[in-house]
């Protein structure tokens, strides 16, 4: 589906067909606990054969043993040749030896400044942002035809992706570079039948920050979101081919009763002087042009 910036906001409250995941193959990234259970069960659920990709054998063997058609490969995202070594498995794992969909969950959560958090979540999602496209451009070609096999990369950010959260800047910077790598794919993606979204989860109980804080978090008088509904948009987005270059926030019930809303920050609509800036900056090389090569991600 090519990306065009005039579509309205999702309508969150659709259901699923989850008839279309039939015989398709998904790798989760940090796919063993957390936020990214939620997704390896939902799409689990769905039919969908799961590939978790995780640096803790333990939790990821454990979940993996509790799901059928779900494999677990040992991978730490910092390191380009276990992500090469994961998405090899995934393409033996699966029926058709095609991937569908990739999910960059793994996520490491504020840490002193040492640069851990921008090895896992920014080199970590570029490795399988490579990947994922290798092996979309691989199976479907660079020209778009109508025989092309939908595919789709969600990418993880957070609340940290569009808000100002104050005294966090290495993780807040990852997030915000989660939405550079979307908008810098999703006007080109249609060309090898592919899509690009993003999820963007508020507080989530998880062990990416400690019971305390999550406590602390509460006692402030702040909602929490829930990883069953993050499992419910994941679905939501893989479902529906319409869905390219899209943001959906992962919100507490009180701001959306689906418990994932279409914010619509990513879109230029109303602002006429951006929209004339952005199409300045695409001039030389025009949409039309196709991808340049398979290299060019
Ligand atoms: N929970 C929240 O409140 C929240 C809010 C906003 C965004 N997020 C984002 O959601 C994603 C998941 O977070 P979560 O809350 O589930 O965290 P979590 O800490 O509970 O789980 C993260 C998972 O990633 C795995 N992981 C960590 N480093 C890895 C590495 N180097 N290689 C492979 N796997 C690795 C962990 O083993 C774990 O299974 C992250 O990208 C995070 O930034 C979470």
């Amino acid at each position: 589906m090519a990306y065009s910036p005039s579509n309205p906001p999702l309508n969150c409250a659709r259901e699923v067909d989850t008839s279309v995941f039939a015989g398709k193959t998904a790798v989760v990234t940090g796919g063993a606990s957390g936020l990214s259970e939620a997704y390896v069960r939902a799409l689990a659920a769905a039919s969908v054969a799961v590939v978790i990709a995780d640096v803790d054998p333990v939790r990821g063997s454990q979940l993996s043993s509790q799901l059928t058609n779900t494999r677990f490969v040992h991978c730490d995202v910092r390191k380009w040749e276990d992500q090469v070594r994961v998405f090899e498995e995934a393409a033996k794992f699966s029926r058709t030896g095609r991937l569908h969909y990739v999910v960059t969950n793994a996520g490491d959560g504020p840490a002193k400044p040492d640069l851990i958090t921008i090895d896992i979540n920014l080199q970590g999602t570029l490795f399988t942002t490579k990947l994922a496209t290798h092996y979309f451009i691989k199976q479907n070609g660079t020209t778009q035809s109508n025989d092309q096999e939908d595919t789709c990369l969600v990418l993880i950010g957070s609340g940290a992706a569009f808000l100002d959260c104050p005294r966090g800047p290495c993780y807040q910077a990852t997030k915000w570079a989660s939405r550079g790598i979307m908008h810098s794919l999703r006007r080109t993606s249609h060309f090898h039948g592919s899509r690009v979204n993003m999820i963007s989860p508020w507080y989530v109980q998880t062990n990416i920050l400690t019971p305390e804080a999550f406590d602390h978090v509460r006692r402030s008088g702040v909602d929490l979101a829930s990883a069953e509904d993050g499992g419910r948009c994941l679905l939501r987005i893989l479902s529906d081919r319409s869905i390219n270059g899209r943001s959906l926030f992962l919100s507490p019930k009180k701001w959306a009763s689906s418990g994932y809303i279409d914010l619509d920050i990513d879109e230029y609509m109303g602002n006429e002087r951006l929209q004339e800036i952005q199409a300045d900056q695409i001039k030389s090389a025009p949409i039309e042009l196709g991808l340049f090569g398979a290299s060019d991600y």
